[in-house]
């Protein structure tokens, strides 16, 4: 089967590796990719959210599945542009409809569904005018959580533990700090926790649990400074014990999975669980409408089911006969950034990746092929490098020994990845 994969980060090229040693795949095209996932198929020069360009590529090649690694086509309806087309209507797209990629999409579409089916997650109210965020505000204590309604590129959230400061910088977000994005502000009582992500695949009515995995969110050691769109990441993680997953199956992925099917929307994908653990209970921070960043980086390489063995159960309707079989060591991820991330960064830098390290997976995210096939830089997260082993120690310091050998100006990385787990 031709398989299109969209998107061109480490999630995709943890994709593109897993596919690769899949019997079930036999030519993958990634758009746009990137310099990894370019030794996994051929990159294709397509903007992700370039719907006619897909399309024309899909019917041209042709191509049999689709599998979408961002957000953003989701929430732009890829899903229903594909079902709504006379010729694309028969080639399925993994990945939610736009009616459910709002779970992601929007914020305040998230909080009122986890309301009707009374999954767990911070109280909160929605918002357009600065004196309804005021009234509400004065009803919390600190620290204020502010979230933008739509899609920010990661940064559409604020945290603030002043409430005149929180008052201001709302009057700031509504006033359109992310565009469209703010003019509706999502308020939440502020959660004191450990975050965790949980991941399901689903049909829309029955779902399989991958690997979880802790990200590693603050682009500096001890979890300081800004944020990030993650710099690291492990799985499995040791604070989810059995008991907690119950809770997290119960309370939270299994409505979720009968709230989608109740409100009949069609959800043929993942679903990302961005959890918090408070005291042993556990409340949704944010679901997302596709596998994490940098999360599948350590979850797809636990995962030994091939992928298209997966997706041809979800559209099947057969996943409730699959059984997920993962392998027992520990992945740790590290991610090299560029010098100034999550600030303006350097492109264009040539990469070097140095003496591999037996048994790390090598895992591109912003990286492109140069004219004389060097590799070079081109985003802030440039390359996760994944590593095994009996201890989160252990599988780190492979991780860290290969981050030491990858070579370009300004790499920066973070050494305490899985610190705080052992
Ligand atoms: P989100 O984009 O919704 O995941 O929010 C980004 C980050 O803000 C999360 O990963 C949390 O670290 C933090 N956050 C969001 N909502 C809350 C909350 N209600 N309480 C505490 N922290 C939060
Ligand atoms: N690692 C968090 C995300 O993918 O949104």
């Amino acid at each position: 089967m031709n398989i299109l994969l969209l998107g061109g980060g480490g999630r995709e090229h943890a994709f593109a590796h897993k596919f690769a040693q899949d019997p079930g795949c036999s030519a993958l095209f990634i758009a746009p990719g990137n310099a990894g996932t370019a030794l996994c198929g051929t990159n294709i020069p397509l903007s992700v959210t370039d719907f006619e360009g897909i399309k024309e590529f899909v019917l041209r090649q042709p191509i049999q599945m689709v599998v979408v690694g961002p957000e953003e086509p989701l929430v732009r309806g890829i899903v229903d542009f594909f079902k709504n087309d006379p010729l694309l209507r028969d080639i399925p797209v993994i990945g939610p409809s736009a009616a459910g990629a709002q779970l992601e999409g929007s914020k305040a579409f998230a909080k009122k569904f986890m309301a009707r089916h009374g999954i767990p997650t911070a109280r909160y109210r929605e918002v357009t005018t600065v004196a309804e965020g005021e009234a509400f505000l004065k009803t919390l204590a600190g620290p204020y959580v502010l979230k933008a309604d739509g899609l920010a590129a990661g940064k559409g959230v604020l945290i603030l533990d002043d409430r005149a400061e929180a008052v201001e910088a709302l009057g700031t977000m509504l006033a359109g700090q992310f565009g469209e994005a703010s003019r509706r502000v999502v308020i939440e009582e502020f959660l004191s926790g450990i975050e965790f992500s949980v991941f399901a695949l689903t049909d829309g009515q029955d779902y399989r649990i991958l690997p979880e995995a802790k990200d590693y969110k603050r682009v500096g050691e001890g979890d300081t400074g800004l944020n990030t769109g993650g710099m690291g990441a492990v799985s499995p993680v040791p604070f989810v014990t059995p008991e907690l997953w119950e809770k997290v199956e119960s309370r939270i992925i299994r409505p979720t999975v009968a709230g989608l099917a109740a409100e009949q929307i069609d959800y043929k994908g993942f679903v990302f669980f961005g959890l918090i653990n408070v005291a042993g209970e556990p409340f949704v921070i944010e679901y997302n409408c596709r596998m994490g960043d940098p999360e599948t980086e350590v979850v797809f390489p636990r995962l030994n089911n091939h992928l298209t063995e997966l997706f041809h159960s979800v559209l099947d309707g057969t996943l409730g006969s699959v059984r997920i079989d993962t392998i027992p060591e520990i992945a740790a991820a590290v991610m090299l950034t560029a010098g100034g991330y999550p600030g303006d960064y350097r492109k264009g830098d040539i990469l070097r990746p140095g003496a591999p390290v037996e048994g790390c997976l090598y895992l591109h995210a912003g990286t492109k092929t140069g004219g004389q096939g060097e590799i070079l830089t081109n985003g802030g997260r440039v390359m996760a490098l994944t590593s095994f082993g009996k201890t989160i120690a252990e599988a780190v310091s492979r991780s860290l020994e290969a981050a030491e050998r990858v070579e370009f100006e300004g790499k920066y990385y973070r050494r305490d990845i899985g610190q705080d787990l052992q």
